[in-house]
C-alpha cells in the first residue's frame, strides 16, 4: 500500500519535500526543474504529486490523495470535507488588507476590494457590515489599488517586500497562515497503520 500527497505547487511544495527529505524519505527522481508530476520514494510507501494550491483540498476530499500539504489561505477559501490533521508551521504569513497609508478606507460607503480570495475578503467585510464590491484577480493582485481598480487589496503578506516595493502597507490583519497537513476522511481510517506513523513523524519534526 502506498500513501499519496498532494502538495501545493511553489514555496509550500518545496518545504514539504523538504521536510519528506528530512525523515529520510529518498526520491531519486525529483528535481526541483524536473517536468514529472508524481514521484515515489526509494521504498516505495510514499508518493507525491504537484499540483495548483486549490485543487489539493479537492484531490484529498475525493480520495485520490491521502494526505495534502497546503496553505490554510487556500483552505478558507476553498473549504472541503477533509481532516486538518497538523499545523505545519512552514509557509507562514498573514492574510491582510492592504492599500495606501494616506489613504482611509471608504469604510460606511462601498468598498472596491481587488482579491485573489474572494471568499476569504467576502466573510472579513460581511462581519464588519461593510458593503463591498470584491473584483476577483488571478495574481499580481498589488497592481489594482495602484491603477485605481479597487481602494484596496486582501492577500497574503510574507516579507511585505511586494507591498514595500508598490508603495503599498498593510492596513488590517485578517489571520495568521500557515501551511497544513489534511487528510482524507475514509483514508484515515483504511490507511491509520501507514498514516499514523507518517503523521507522527511529522509532528517530532515541528
Ligand atoms: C504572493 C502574494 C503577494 C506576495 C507576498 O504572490 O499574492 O503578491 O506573494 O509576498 P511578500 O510579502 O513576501 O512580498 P505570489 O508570489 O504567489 O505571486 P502572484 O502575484 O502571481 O500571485
Amino acid at each position: 500500500m502506498v500513501i499519496r500527497f498532494a502538495l501545493a505547487k511553489g514555496r509550500v511544495a518545496k518545504k514539504a519535500i523538504e521536510l519528506l527529505i528530512a525523515l529520510g524519505y529518498i526520491f531519486e527522481e525529483y528535481s526541483e526543474k524536473s517536468r514529472k508530476l508524481i514521484f515515489t520514494d526509494t521504498t516505495g510507501t510514499i508518493e507525491f504529486f504537484l499540483v495548483k494550491s486549490p485543487d489539493v483540498p479537492t484531490y484529498v476530499e475525493k480520495g485520490a490523495a491521502d494526505i495534502g500539504i497546503v496553505g490554510k489561505d487556500v483552505l478558507l477559501e476553498h473549504p472541503a470535507q477533509v481532516y486538518e490533521l497538523l499545523n505545519l508551521n512552514i509557509g507562514r504569513c498573514k492574510m491582510c488588507v492592504a492599500g495606501f497609508e494616506d489613504r482611509p478606507l471608504p469604510y460606511g460607503k462601498k468598498m472596491v476590494v481587488g482579491t485573489k480570495y474572494p471568499t476569504i475578503a467576502k466573510n472579513y467585510f460581511n462581519a464588519k457590515n461593510q458593503l463591498v464590491d470584491i473584483i476577483k484577480i488571478n495574481g499580481s493582485v498589488e497592481l489594482a489599488p495602484l491603477i485605481g481598480l479597487s481602494d484596496c487589496i486582501v492577500d497574503i503578506v510574507e516579507s511585505g517586500n511586494t507591498l514595500k516595493e508598490n508603495g503599498l502597507v498593510v492596513l488590517e490583519e485578517i489571520c495568521d497562515i500557515s501551511s497544513r497537513m489534511i487528510v482524507n476522511q475514509v483514508s484515515l481510517k483504511t490507511k491509520r497503520e501507514l498514516i499514523d506513523p507518517i503523521i507522527r513523524t511529522f509532528e517530532t519534526q515541528l
